[in-house]
């Protein structure tokens, strides 16, 4: 007979560790530093950026749909930073973005995210702190979610896009605070990356499927996207599968926006299919894909949908209504009588401030949100924008889809809304919390495109 002091006392002497549970293990750290990579191609210095464990951009986070992420960020940065998910419909305290859902990660400091992914499918994370620069300075790294079943392909390939404006000497120019660039199309670099590299080769076969997860993780640029010897076909937008494979044919990827591809190599042996982009005319490679050998004779058959994710369907017979009013920027006619922490501010004072866009007159996060739900409720959106620029306008914590004379349309994370045009949106306001509503060219936002909605519990 063992009483039961002594059994605790036999334990406890037993233990490795007396006091601390040995099954614990720490959780895996993501260091934000200052690195040194080669970046530019062959014969240029190293780059200096701002990574996360010293790769750009970050190593992949890859889990099973449902799992649990647990990831400590230790910030050793000078400036303070924290780390959103974008695009996962997430726990509110966990989205990361400073000063609305958690106090900023100090330098030297840490910060514990815990978190459990519902959806499959591609997303990324990035800083939300100073979001411009530490961005453009290259903070970033996809969030792979894996459906339960693999689909019927051949290879899977993350292509992650980032912009650089660096000077002759490949360093990253720091001019964050540029009014032109704030003003009109945002900032747009000089050196576009995929995976880092200036230029991504990928050995393939004729009729081979690949699938595609294509981030534009670009500060203010959006890529016009288009397959060259590629049959491809869009089957999912921003992590959520469409109901129907889309044939690609061209289609605009705004800044923080995703695309899964199934893209069959259709070229000959000894050709080249390409994954491109259109610039001004031109047509530019952002992956190449030299057909090395004979692979399959027969083209894959017919293509499956990916598996929906368990998204709710707006109600709009009981939906709540409203609006957001884009203005300002150049060409814009600007803005006067516009609102900045609570004061009238003049065109003037604004610009001092590095603003010059507006959502419904308030320049920069106003102190209440834009609009309060009840949980479960759905919401519809006009985005009405009033500027000679398109925006590309992110809503946290949820997906919603635009309404279009025929339906709803793909349920998205982020929508780009033309100059001088208007969408509605629509969605269930079903997560809890403080959630940011903001244009993710991220010179905008940072030049006063954001705002917040509030979802009661
Ligand atoms: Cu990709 Cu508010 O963020
Ligand atoms: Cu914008």
């Amino acid at each position: 007979m063992i009483d039961r002091r002594t059994f605790l006392l036999s334990v406890g002497a037993y233990s490795i560790s007396p006091g601390v549970p040995a099954a614990k293990a720490e959780p895996e750290l993501i260091v934000a530093k200052k690195s040194k990579i080669q970046l530019a191609p062959d014969g240029y210095p190293q780059t200096e950026v701002w990574a996360y464990n010293g790769r750009v951009p970050g190593e992949i986070l890859r889990i099973r749909q449902g799992g649990r992420i647990v990831r400590r960020l230790e910030n050793q940065l000078d400036d303070p930073t924290t780390i959103h998910w974008h695009g996962i419909r997430i726990d509110n305290a966990m989205d990361g973005v400073s000063d609305l859902t958690q106090a900023p990660v100090g330098s030297g400091e840490g910060f514990l995210y815990d978190f459990v992914v519902p959806d499959a499918g591609t997303f990324w994370f990035h800083p939300h702190r100073n979001t411009l620069e530490q961005v453009s300075r290259g903070l970033s790294a996809p969030l792979i979610v894996d459906e339960p079943d693999q689909p019927d392909i051949d290879d899977d390939i993350v292509l992650m896009i980032n912009d650089w404006r660096l000077d002759p000497d490949a360093q990253v120019i720091d001019d964050f605070a540029n009014m032109m660039d704030r003003s009109h199309a945002g900032r747009i670099g000089n050196y576009l990356t995929v995976n880092g590299l200036a230029e991504y080769v990928r050995a393939s076969k004729r009729n081979e499927r690949l699938r595609l997860r294509v981030i534009n993780a670009s500060s203010d640029r959006v890529i016009r996207l288009g397959g060259k010897e590629l049959n491809a076909h869009i089957v999912a937008l921003d992590g959520m599968p469409l109901r129907a494979p889309l044939h690609l044919d061209g289609m605009d990827l705004a800044p923080a926006q995703r695309v899964d591809l199934f893209a069959d190599i259709v070229a000959e042996p000894g050709e080249t299919a390409f994954l491109t982009s259109e610039e001004r005319g031109g047509t530019y490679s952002l992956a190449t894909f030299p057909v090395s050998a004979d692979g399959a004779a027969v083209p894959r058959d017919y293509l499956k949908p990916l598996p929906p994710n368990d998204l709710p369907e707006p109600q709009l017979a009981d939906a709540i209504a409203t609006e957001l009013v884009m203005e300002g920027g150049a060409m814009g006619g600007m803005m006067s009588g516009v609102m900045h922490r609570n004061r009238m501010m003049g065109m003037r004072d604004l610009m001092s401030k590095g603003l010059v866009w507006a959502f419904n007159g308030v320049a920069g996060m106003p102190d209440a949100p834009l609009l309060r739900a009840d949980r479960h409720q759905t919401v519809r959106i006009t985005l009405d924008n009033r500027t000679a620029f398109s925006h590309a306008m992110h809503l946290h914590g949820h997906h919603f889809s635009e309404m279009m004379p025929e339906g709803l349309g793909p349920a998205r994370d982020t929508i780009l809304v033309g100059a001088r045009s208007s969408k509605e949106i629509a969605f269930v306001a079903d997560n809890p919390g403080k959630w940011m509503f903001h244009c993710h060219m991220l010179a905008h936002q940072a030049a006063g495109m954001a705002t917040w909605i509030e979802v009661g519990s």
